[in-house]
Parts: structure tokens; C-alpha cells; sequence
């Protein structure tokens, strides 16, 4: 019984820490040295990157490899580097991105 309830617990919290865990995750990945929520810098918002994206067919498979391979010509003319270190948690980050 004892196990039951701390997986449970473990459940939630994993859930419930999700979307908090993921601005982590771009911070830890450096990914706010250019990009951030409503302020444009030298990448594009994320609620500009969700906008642009959401809807679009298997988006969540093209924004996480955009983050690991880098982007140009989609938003402007600064392209975006490759982030190959990204590459274990591009599905999380491209998850957050789009649910903005
Ligand atoms: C050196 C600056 C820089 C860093 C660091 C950076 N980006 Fe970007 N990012 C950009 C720029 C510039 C663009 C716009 C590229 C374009 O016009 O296609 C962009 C575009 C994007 C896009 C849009 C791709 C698309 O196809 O719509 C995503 C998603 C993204 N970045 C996520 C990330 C994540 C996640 C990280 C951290 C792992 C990160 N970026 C780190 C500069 C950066």
C-alpha cells in the first residue's frame, strides 16, 4: 500500500511539474540568451515560435529538430546555431514551446 501511494505521489508531481521543468530546461540549455516569452531578442518569442508552428502537420517532431539542427530564414535573417547538446530534451522543449 505504502508503495502504491508514493508512486502515485511520484505521478503527480511529475505531471503537475511539467510545464515548470521545461522553462528550466531552456534556461539550462541557454536557450534564454536569445529567445524569451513576450520579448523579442535575438531569436524570436516563444509565444511567436508556438504561434507560427501550432497546427502544423507533426509539429512537434519539426520544432524539436529545428532545436537540434538550427533554423534560418523562418523568422528573420539571424539564424539559429544547432543545439546538439539539446538533443535528450528537444521532444520536452518543442512540448513546452507549443503548448504557449
Ligand atoms: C545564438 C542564439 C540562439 C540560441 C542560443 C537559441 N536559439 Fe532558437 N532561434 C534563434 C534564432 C535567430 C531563430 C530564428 C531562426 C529562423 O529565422 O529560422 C531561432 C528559432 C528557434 C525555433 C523556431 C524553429 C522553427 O522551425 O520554427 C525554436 C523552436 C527554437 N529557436 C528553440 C530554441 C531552443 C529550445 C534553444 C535552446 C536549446 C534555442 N532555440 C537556442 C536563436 C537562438
Amino acid at each position: 500500500m505504502k508503495t502504491l501511494t508514493a508512486l502515485a505521489l511520484a505521478a503527480t508531481l511529475g505531471v503537475s511539474g511539467t510545464a515548470l521543468a521545461s522553462a528550466d530546461l531552456a534556461a539550462q540549455h541557454k536557450c534564454n540568451t536569445c529567445h524569451a516569452m513576450d520579448k523579442k531578442m535575438m531569436g524570436p518569442t516563444w509565444k511567436d515560435i508556438a504561434a507560427k508552428n501550432k497546427g502544423q502537420k507533426d509539429a512537434e517532431k519539426a520544432v524539436a529538430e529545428a532545436i537540434v539542427k538550427g533554423s534560418k530564414n523562418k523568422y528573420g535573417k539571424v539564424p539559429m546555431p544547432p543545439q546538439p547538446k539539446a538533443q535528450a530534451d528537444a521532444a520536452a522543449l518543442a512540448k513546452w514551446i507549443l503548448s504557449l
